[in-house]
């Protein structure tokens, strides 16, 4: 995936949640392709963080795509109330379906493009049977739930492996800065969600064309 488009996607859990719709434009403004949001339920991950009243609240502030990145238990029960509050893209934790195929089925009659999350030792066997079914495989580079973690140069053999067998959209979440950012996208990753990376900058805008590198 050397020399493809690199898309952002910043992640609102480092946003100030007090002037949420500000920091959603000021993403905007700043030259994001995606807004990134993560959704934890306490059980998947030892987190608690929003629903879908946010992301409703957030849907009329951007024109750009919400990538709603749902760690939580049982998503096939939820998946429907994060579309209707405005969702473009929904990615599910195959950790957390025990029949994937059945929530991606779900998930795709939504009308909504889907994608499938890994853990950083999760292997990518587990997606074979919806490689040809989702629009995006997230290769998680930390473990999920918080923000502000160091990147697991480990994952990067796993991006590799899958950039053989997939073609369409490669995320990588967790510990993205300029560096990581050129790594996994070296090793065919195409999609960057940074949180603290761009939400810390002083200038975003900069941290944003940082994270496309030589392919902006
Ligand atoms: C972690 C979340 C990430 C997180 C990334 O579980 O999925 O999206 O916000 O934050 P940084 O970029 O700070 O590692
Ligand atoms: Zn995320």
């Amino acid at each position: 995936m050397s020399g493809s488009k690199i898309l952002v996607a910043p992640s609102i859990l480092s946003a100030d949640f007090g002037r949420l719709a500000e920091e959603t434009r000021r993403m905007e403004t700043a030259g994001a392709d995606w807004i990134h949001l993560d959704i934890m339920d306490g059980h998947f991950v030892p987190n608690l963080t929003i629903g879908p009243q946010a992301v409703e609240a957030i849907r009329p502030v951007t024109r750009l795509p919400l990538d709603v990145h749902l760690m939580i238990e049982h998503p096939e029960n939820y998946l429907s109330v994060f579309v209707k509050a405005g969702a473009d893209r929904v990615t599910v934790h195959a950790e957390a379906c025990p029949d994937l195929a059945a929530v991606v089925k779900q998930a795709i009659g939504l009308g909504v493009k889907v994608g499938v999350a890994l853990r950083p030792k999760t292997g990518i066997e587990l997606l074979k049977p919806v490689l040809d079914r989702i629009d995006l495989a997230l290769l998680m580079t930390v473990n999920p739930g918080f923000g502000g973690q160091a990147f697991m140069p480990e994952v990067l053999p796993k991006i590799e492996a899958l950039r053989k067998i997939f073609s369409r959209h490669i995320q990588v979440d967790g510990g993205i800065n300029h560096e990581t950012a050129r790594s996994t996208h070296s090793a065919g990753a195409d999609v960057m969600v940074a949180g603290t990376y761009i939400f810390r900058a002083m200038d975003a805008r900069q941290a944003i064309v940082s994270l496309r590198g030589d392919a902006a």
